[in-house]
């Protein structure tokens, strides 16, 4: 069975990635900080290695490829979880370095070493990379500074490792906004129930996977859309370089 590695899998967009990916039979290891909630996402999933501990610790990192190792295959790695920052969002003039350092720790650094750990066992099978990104790395939103030129280095490294691994697929995911606890740290005390469930978004990433196109940057909003005849966009089914 495929097998797939699922980094920040106890809530929101991660853990309703990897319910798809076991209703579909495949073989998961997914982590989290929090033990419990790790424990209570992961139960019910057929086939789940759960191991707890935080993305920007080697050691931890070093037991996620440990757990591919003993079970010797890796389809897809999705790098999923991430750091927004401080809440309510900081402007760049006050942005602490310190708290700046965690959110490139968590969002660039950690998945680039689980990239470089991984990326023997993930070409051997012809597997792809899934880095989740944002719109904040592409639009200068007041605020998103940190999380969003985090995002803009994950972007630009996917693209490069793009070129330099024809024999992956390496894909930065902008899944658009989710109504998710980090949504809610960015909006503090805001009514955010009109974004879509993160469950919406996986249909699209189901695609990403499912249909292999070139390696580069997609967002979950082109993967999914509909014309107005409710037909898919036909342009879609050629797969443009989607990019911005
Ligand atoms: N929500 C949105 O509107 C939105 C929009 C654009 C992009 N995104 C992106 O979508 C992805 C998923 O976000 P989400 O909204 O689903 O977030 P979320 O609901 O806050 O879930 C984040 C998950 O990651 C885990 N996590 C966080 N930091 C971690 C760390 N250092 N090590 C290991 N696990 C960690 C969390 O568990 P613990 O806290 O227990 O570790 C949790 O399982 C992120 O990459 C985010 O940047 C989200």
């Amino acid at each position: 069975m495929p097998t797939a590695l699922i980094t920040g899998a106890s809530r929101g967009l991660g853990r309703a990635t990897a319910r798809a990916f076991a209703a579909r039979g495949w073989t998961l290891i997914v982590d989290a900080r929090r033990e419990a909630d790790l424990a209570e996402a992961a139960r019910g999933l057929a086939d789940v290695v759960a191991i707890p501990g935080d993305v920007t610790d080697t050691e931890h990192r070093a037991a996620l490829g440990a757990a591919v190792d003993r079970l010797g295959r890796l389809d897809v790695l999705v790098n999923n979880a991430s750091s927004l920052g401080p809440s309510p969002l900081p402007p760049m003039r006050e942005y602490r370095l310190s708290e700046l350092r965690t959110v490139y720790e968590t969002n660039v650094f950690a998945p680039l070493c689980l990239i470089q750990r991984l990326a023997e066992p993930l070409a051997a099978a012809a597997g792809a990379i899934v880095n989740v990104s944002s719109d904040a790395a592409v639009e200068a939103y007041p605020g998103w500074g940190g999380y969003g030129s985090a995002k803009a280095a994950l972007d630009q490294l996917t693209a490069v490792l793009a070129v330099e691994e024809p024999g992956l697929r390496v894909y930065a995911f902008d899944p658009g906004d989710m109504r998710t606890d980090m949504h809610q740290q960015a909006f503090p005390g805001e009514d955010i129930s009109d974004r879509p469930e993160p469950q919406v978004v996986v249909p699209a990433l189901l695609r990403l996977l499912d249909e292999r196109p070139p390696s580069g940057r997609y967002r979950a909003s082109d993967l999914t859309s509909v014309g107005e005849s409710g037909a898919e966009d036909p342009a879609l089914t050629e797969w443009p370089a989607v990019t911005r």
